[in-house]
């Protein structure tokens, strides 16, 4: 069973999802550790709620950026997760955690990248900046982190269609309903040593069943 850190900053309907695909049996993971910058977030609720374990890594807990980030890098490396998964994540993960745990870091953007990336799009602001563009589908994204923001080799993508009557907040739930069903099943397909590599570019492998 592998064993998983996760990252987030909000709501958590990601990382809910992901834990009920665990507890279901789908995802064969355990939790290890919840991380935030917000302690009055949603995941940190649901965390404490369901018992995961989890910390805090703030401006004010750790004023120093270099302490704050030598501490995360500290604690995964206390539990060396099999894969660090960012679930609404708002920060930017430090270059040392990157650098460590290279290839075990996952991300879902909630919009078909590389549209719609870097620095600045994250949450309601990706997909304010999809209508204003006047796209006609948006979408969610998973790939690995690397240094630069959404960068990261793309392991799978999910389409919605966007109508010419939606606004940023109904094309955040399209995209949200199909983040919940893209995320787990690419930490399932992790779980399972099916994500491949074939020319530097990451790739799922079908199941197979019995
Ligand atoms: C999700 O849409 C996720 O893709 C996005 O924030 C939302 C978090 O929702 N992430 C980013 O924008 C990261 N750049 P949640 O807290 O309900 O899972």
């Amino acid at each position: 069973m592998k064993s998983l850190a996760v990252f987030a900053s909000g709501g958590g309907s990601n990382f809910k999802a992901i834990h009920h695909s665990i507890i279901s049996g789908k995802i064969l993971g355990k939790i290890a550790l919840l991380l935030s910058n917000n302690p009055n977030c949603g995941a940190v609720q649901f965390a404490e709620e369901t018992g995961i374990a989890n910390a805090i890594f703030n401006n004010s807990r750790y004023p120093e950026k270099k302490n704050r980030d030598d501490a995360i890098l500290e604690i995964l490396q206390d539990i060396e997760p099999d894969l660090i998964i960012l679930a609404g994540y708002m920060k930017k993960i430090p270059d040392s955690v990157v650098h460590h745990f290279k290839s075990r870091i996952i991300n879902i953007h909630p919009a078909l990248l590389p549209k719609f990336g870097g620095k600045g799009f994250f949450g309601m602001k990706v997909h304010q900046a999809v209508i204003e563009a006047g796209e006609d589908r948006s979408g969610a994204t998973v790939h690995f982190v690397n240094e630069e923001y959404d960068k990261g080799p793309i392991i799978a993508q999910e389409n919605v269609i966007i109508d010419p009557q939606d606004s940023a907040e109904s094309l955040a739930e399209k995209v949200l309903k199909i983040e919940h069903e893209l995320y787990p099943q690419v930490i399932k397909a992790y779980c399972e040593d099916r994500i491949i590599w074939k020319n530097n570019q990451p790739k799922i492998e079908e199941a197979i069943e019995n």
